[in-house]
């Protein structure tokens, strides 16, 4: 099993996840209230327990949603079971195959690009994110910012250029702002909201 999945794993057994709000983040909200991004297929790659992605079927999207940790996606389902939604909650990693129900158009992660700590394998989930997605399709990232300050743990880092590195070959960028994650924590952690659109 790969290092990556069983952090993540862990994180869930131990209950450490401070990224899981119990609700949607503010910043997808807002960026689906600002932009005219159309209804259709979406896709959440790492959705954890599920709470974005019940917000984007209920906003009007039909949502699949990946997960590598099956406890998490676990919770998603008693979640959108419990609310009535009708999403795909599957367990694949995009790294390694396609998703079912692709062309989609609209991507989501919060949490899940920013993970990858080699330039590479960012390079390659933009990429994967792109074969996903219709001809000038969405994609929105929230990610961890570099410039934040701190001295305890948070979310992985990353600075613009790092981001656009990744994803600009595959992506015109439209947005890339500097902001916070919604958080219980205080102060919030600072982050990126990515909004780029298929080339
Ligand atoms: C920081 S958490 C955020 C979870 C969720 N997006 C949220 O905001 O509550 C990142 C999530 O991505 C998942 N993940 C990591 N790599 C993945 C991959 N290749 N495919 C799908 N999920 C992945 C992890 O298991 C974890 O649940």
């Amino acid at each position: 099993m790969d290092e990556r999945k069983r952090c993540f794993e862990q994180r869930y057994q131990t209950g450490n996840m401070p990224w899981d709000i119990g609700r949607p983040d503010f910043n997808l909200r807002q960026v689906l209230a600002t932009y005219d991004i159309p209804r259709g297929p979406a896709l959440e790659i790492g959705c954890g327990t599920g709470d974005n992605a019940i917000f984007l079927a209920k906003s009007g999207f039909d949502v699949t949603a990946t997960e590598i940790v099956e406890m998490a996606l676990e919770a998603a389902r008693k979640k959108a079971k419990a609310e009535g939604i009708n999403g795909r909650f599957i367990l694949q990693d995009i790294l390694e195959t396609d998703i079912e129900g692709s062309p989609f158009v609209f991507v989501f992660d919060r949490g899940c690009f920013h993970s990858f700590d080699m330039p590479e394998k960012r390079k390659r989930f933009a990429q994967s994110v792109a074969r996903h997605l219709v001809h000038r399709g969405y994609w929105l990232s929230l990610l961890g910012n570099a410039d934040e300050n701190r001295q305890g743990p948070g979310p992985p880092q990353r600075t613009a250029c790092e981001i656009v590195e990744a994803v600009e070959p595959f992506f015109e960028i439209i947005v890339l702002k500097s902001g916070h994650f919604d958080s219980n924590l205080k102060p919030p952690p600072r982050n990126w909201i990515m909004l780029g659109r298929r080339r």
